[in-house]
């Protein structure tokens, strides 16, 4: 097999890219309130990243009732669209490609979000898990989330046209295509697990009932946008939040399968949810290239090391990074050229807050 490199050209479905490199979508609680409206200075931040071959978003609300955390951005507003419109300029302007990353939380939300007082769920069933909500005096803190409220199946399929409607926002907005987030426990994986999903219809019980959301959404998505331009983000191994189920892997095999019928441009695997990390077994990677043909994406504490074994082995096609795109803006030419590693200051300035701790932190020097 002919060696790959991090720093090759390549493409991603029907998208271009200059390296093979991707920032990791990353939530930075920074949207204008209220409206939780993408800003010039997420515009900024974004550009000053646009060294990646690929920059996904942070996760963004595909509708009011898909929001779990305070001031995260949504693309169902023609004002969220307007704000979004500059931080896609300002990515393309520096040569960057950057698709949007496409959200309902479902069960992993606040009673503040809905008017109702209820989350939506496959079930009704609490996750045991807590999302990040600002309070009335102004400071973020983590609360628990309540039951939610059992999805009817009509509610079933507004959700599916809210994902519909979104992709088609995003690339009203600029996007050069979208990621569905269906791992991490929302809603995508709350359907695809049997911890959180006792349905009796037909989107529950069986493995080909658990993946027949993530299919409807993904299918009525690339109907609207197209297949090359639509991807989805999944985490097999990732038990928190509710979500251990032996047979994850197995339902997200499934859906590799389907989504190589249907010519789905990518999978994006999150291997680590901060301290959520485990191994994943080599046969599984192996399996997951054997099963889909498209661009296989990964994310989760990857060195240089361990991202050009794996793509050299042919079982992975881009390596996402995350946490170090934070504190490097210039991130890539510092893997290249072996240059030191800054890390992050400051945690505190991760969710919400200003430019400090977002757009301050400095490029290297052209000489060091
Ligand atoms: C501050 C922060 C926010 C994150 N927000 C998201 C998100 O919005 N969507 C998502 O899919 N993953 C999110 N993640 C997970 C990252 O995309 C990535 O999978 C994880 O950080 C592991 O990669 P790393 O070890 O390179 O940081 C977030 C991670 C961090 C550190």
């Amino acid at each position: 097999m002919q060696q790959q490199s991090l720093f090759e050209t390549t493409h991603v479905g029907a998208i271009e890219l200059k390296n093979r490199i991707v920032m990791a979508p990353m939530t930075r609680s920074r949207s204008a309130q209220p409206g939780n409206t993408p800003t010039a200075l997420m515009a900024e931040y974004y550009q000053q990243r646009a060294s990646a071959g690929l920059i996904i978003t942070e996760a963004t609300q595909i509708s009011p009732q898909g929001q779990g955390y305070s001031w995260t951005p949504g693309i169902h507003s023609a004002e969220q669209i307007a704000g979004w419109r500059q931080v896609t300029d300002a990515v393309h302007q520096a040569n960057g490609k950057i698709l949007s990353q496409l959200w309902h939380v479902g069960r992993m939300s606040h009673e503040s979000f809905h008017p109702d007082g209820k989350p939506v769920a496959p079930s009704a069933l609490s996750p045991d898990a807590q999302v990040w909500v600002v309070n009335s005096h102004g400071v973020g803190e983590m609360v628990a989330c309540p039951v939610p409220r059992e999805l009817t199946h009509s509610d079933i399929q507004q959700v599916i046209a809210d994902y519909r409607q979104a992709a088609i926002n995003a690339m009203a907005a600029g996007f050069d295509g979208v990621e569905v987030h269906g791992g991490n426990g929302y809603l995508i994986d709350q359907f695809l697990r049997r911890t959180s999903n006792k349905r009796q219809d037909e989107y529950g019980g069986s493995l080909a009932n658990r993946v027949r959301f993530a299919q409807e959404v993904l299918e009525a998505i690339s109907d609207a946008i197209g297949a090359e331009r639509t991807g989805i983000r999944l985490a097999p191994f990732i038990t928190q939040r509710g979500m251990d189920d032996p047979q994850a892997c197995e339902a997200i095999l499934a859906l590799a399968a389907w989504c190589e019928t249907k010519g789905i441009a990518f999978i994006h695997l999150a291997e680590a949810d901060w301290d959520d990390a485990p191994q994943v077994p080599y046969e599984f990677r192996e399996t997951l290239r054997a099963t889909f043909s498209g661009t296989i994406i990964v994310a989760g504490n990857y060195t240089r090391e361990k991202a050009e074994k794996l793509l050299a082995a042919g079982v992975v096609d881009l390596v996402a990074f995350g946490r170090p795109f934070v504190a490097n803006p210039d991130f890539p030419r510092r893997l290249k050229e072996n240059l030191p590693m800054a890390g992050i200051s400051n945690p505190a300035t991760l969710f919400g807050g200003t430019e400090v701790g977002y757009t301050d932190y400095p490029f290297l020097a052209t000489e060091v």
